[in-house]
Parts: C-alpha cells; sequence; structure tokens
C-alpha cells in the first residue's frame, strides 16, 4: 500500500466533555473556547464540546463552539432520553456542521440501573436515535460499557441503531477492560456480522483502567474502526481516555505497520498539551509519551553521545514535529565527557584536554550532590579551573 493509498482515521477529541469529568478538571468558558479553537486548528475533525443537559454552563459553551467552530464537526452528548437530545441539537444545531451523540449503557450491569429488560432498552434505542435523525442527520450512537455486554445483545442494538439512522457506531471500553487482541477482534466481528456495519464509521473510545487505552485504540483501527476518540493528555474520567498525541504520533512513526493518516498538524501538540494542563489544573507526567518533559531528554552518558553523533540512536521521532524545538541533553551524574563538551561549545567556552579532564573531574562530584547540573555550575567550574583553583 502507497502513502497515498493509506486509509484515513478521524480524531474525535472528547477534552472538553469526557475529560472535563474527571474530577477536579473543571475548565472556565473562556478557556473551554479557547481549547476549542487549538483544537480546531490543529486539525481535529470532531470536537464533543460538552453534554449540553448537564448544566447552563455546558450548554452554553456548546452553543459558543458551534458558532465559532471553523473547520471541525462539533458534537454535543446526550443520555437516550428525548429532552436530553432536544437540549443537545439545540446546542450544537448552528455549528456549521453539527453531530448529536446519544449513549446508553447496555451491559447487565448497566440495564440494572434503568431497570430496562433487552427488549425495553431495544426499544428506548430504536426511539431515541430515530428522535435524533429527524433532528440532525449527522448522528453517532454508543453503547456504553460495550466491550462487557453481551454479544448477541451487543449485535442487536448496534443493528437497531443503524437501522434508526446512525451514521457512527462507538464502541467504548468504558472502563478501561479490554485488550488489544480483544479489541480489534470485536470491532472486526461487528463489521463482518451486524448488518448495515458497512455504511456505517465504526468508532473506539477506550479508557486507561489498566494502561492500555492507546493499544486498544489502535488495533480497534486495525480490527476496522475508522474514528478515534481521544482527549489531550489522555485527560478523563479516572486513569483517563486514550491520549490524542500517542495514537496520532504511532500512527505517523509506525505507518510501515499501520497505514493510516489523520489530519492533526502534529507541529501544535505540545502547544495544546500545555494549555490543557493549564486550565485543567492536571499536570503533565515528566515521563508521559509525547508531551512528557522527559521524552525528548536524555542524561546518560551513552544516550548523551550517541544522540551527539546520530540523533536516531534513541529518538524514533523528532522533537520538532510535534513542537518541541529540540532534544535536551541535562547534565547529572550519568552524563559523560562528550555531552559536557557540547555544553562548554554551546556555552561558547572553549577549553584544552587538560582543563577538560579537570572540569569533568569537578562535574562528576558535583553531579553526585545535585540532581542536575546547570548552565551556572558548569561557568563557576570553568572559572574554579581557570584560577587553578
Ligand atoms: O466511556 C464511555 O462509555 C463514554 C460514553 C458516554 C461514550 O464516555
Ligand atoms: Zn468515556
Amino acid at each position: 500500500m502507497t502513502s497515498t493509498e493509506k486509509d484515513r482515521v478521524v480524531i474525535f477529541d472528547t477534552t472538553l466533555r469526557d475529560g472535563e469529568q474527571s474530577p477536579g478538571a473543571t475548565m472556565t468558558h473562556d478557556e473551554k473556547l479557547e481549547i476549542a479553537e487549538l483544537l480546531d486548528d490543529m486539525g481535529v475533525d470532531i470536537i464533543e464540546a460538552g453534554f449540553p443537559i448537564a448544566s447552563e454552563g455546558d450548554f452554553r459553551a456548546v452553543s459558543e463552539i458551534a458558532q465559532r467552530s471553523k473547520n471541525a464537526v462539533i458534537c454535543g452528548l446526550a443520555r437516550a432520553q428525548l429532552p436530553d437530545i432536544d437540549r443537545c441539537w439545540e446546542a450544537v444545531r448552528n455549528a456549521a456542521k453539527p453531530r448529536i451523540h446519544t449513549f446508553i449503557g447496555t451491559s447487565p450491569l448497566h440495564r440494572a440501573i434503568p431497570n430496562l429488560t433487552q427488549d425495553e432498552m431495544a426499544e428506548r434505542i430504536e426511539q431515541t436515535v430515530t428522535h435524533a435523525r429527524n433532528l440532525c442527520d449527522n448522528v453517532q450512537w454508543s453503547p456504553m460499557d460495550a466491550t462487557r455486554t453481551e454479544w448477541d445483545y451487543l449485535c442487536r442494538v448496534v443493528e437497531i441503531a443503524i437501522k434508526a439512522g446512525a451514521s457512527t457506531i462507538n464502541i467504548p471500553d468504558t472502563v478501561g477492560y479490554t485488550a488489544p487482541v480483544e479489541s480489534a477482534d470485536l470491532i472486526r466481528r461487528l463489521i463482518e456480522t451486524v448488518p448495515g456495519a458497512d455504511e456505517v464509521v465504526f468508532a473506539t473510545h477506550c479508557h486507561n483502567d489498566l494502561g492500555m487505552a492507546t493499544a486498544n485504540a489502535l488495533a480497534a483501527v486495525q480490527g476496522g474502526a475508522r474514528q478515534i476518540e481521544c482527549t489531550i493528555n489522555g485527560l478523563g474520567e479516572r486513569a483517563g481516555n486514550t491520549a490524542l498525541e500517542e495514537v496520532v504520533m504511532a500512527l505517523k512513526v509506525r505507518g510501515d505497520i499501520m497505514p493510516y493518516t489523520t489530519s492533526i498538524d502534529t507541529k501544535k501538540i505540545m502547544h495544546i498539551s500545555r494549555r490543557v494542563a493549564t486550565v485543567s489544573g492536571f499536570p503533565v507526567q515528566f515521563n508521559k509519551a509525547i508531551v512528557g518533559k522527559n521524552a525528548f531528554a536524555h542524561e546518560s552518558g551513552i544516550h548523551q553521545d550517541g544522540m551527539l553523533k546520530n540523533a536516531e540512536t534513541f529518538e524514533i521521532m523528532r522533537p520538532e514535529d510535534v513542537g518541541i524545538a529540540g532534544t535536551s541533553l541535562p547534565l547529572g551524574k550519568h552524563s559523560g565527557r562528550a555531552a559536557l563538551r557540547a555544553k562548554l561549545r554551546e556555552l561558547g567556552v572553549e577549553v584544552g584536554d587538560n582543563q577538560l579532564k579537570d572540569i569533568f573531574v569537578r562535574f562528576k562530584d558535583l553531579a553526585d550532590r545535585k540532581k542536575e547540573v546547570f548552565d551556572d555550575d558548569i561557568l563557576a567550574l570553568v572559572t574554579a579551573t581557570t584560577e587553578g583553583d
């Protein structure tokens, strides 16, 4: 398959809905508008802007994002209840490209909550998806907790939703329970089994309770899903959702085994990651893939030496491709002479071999006492060795 034949995977961002549902991650109205604009600008195909019935504030945010959106489809979430769907439509209807996303929990555990039998729930799905479709020609339907729903019942309700007019069927792994082999297999079997499945887009929506959200989303794509639901920095309920930056970069870096493209301008990743961390109050862990402080930093001597000779030795993607100025080689006790010499050059200091040896000994001594050795520390060592201290 050549690169022009690659399948496109639609990126559906739910930072402003599922991400914001993370306890403590509430954003203000203006912050939501700013994040929506950044998402639109970076090429996200669909923005789930909120849950309009949840609060007056959510309704206002979704309505305003809908009015301002330039390129993205603007989606609102609604439970399988007619007033929810009406309210959602009211909020998204002014978007150039609106979508209603309606859902209901279909697993035995979730069916027990409204106390509906399988038949009663099937009827509710038929009625609510039809209602949504009468309002909007772009309807997404989700069987919440799909990965713990009985196979026969899942096929039955997906078929009902397709017949009632849903154009996207999202298969949520609501509690992060599935594993990659199963995730691929579930989508593949649904597409093979459910009548009408080839006329809709299948989406994957994974949570990270077992740390497998990214792997499960990518596996679902290999099983036939063509929409990934994700959030910036993996923000989301409990352990979070699939991280947008991870799936997008995985598809970019490993196009050899996953020949799919997205419309994301990856150079904008770092900026939006920082803004989401700031406005949500959820800092990004240092070793987080792609956007963590250490994702492109190397401290050990062997790694620094390799990086100075050829960046591909220890980096599988270029920091510039995700919007980071460059690799960093922080100096610490694991660093070697090559990195020290490079740092001295960067600071505009030329030293002979003997002085370098002397600085290196003092640097190692200092590094044993300090987590990180900064530029000023190095300059002080240069002065000390110059003065024959
Ligand atoms: O995790 C989930 O099941 C959801 C649905 C509302 C799609 O977020
Ligand atoms: Zn979710």
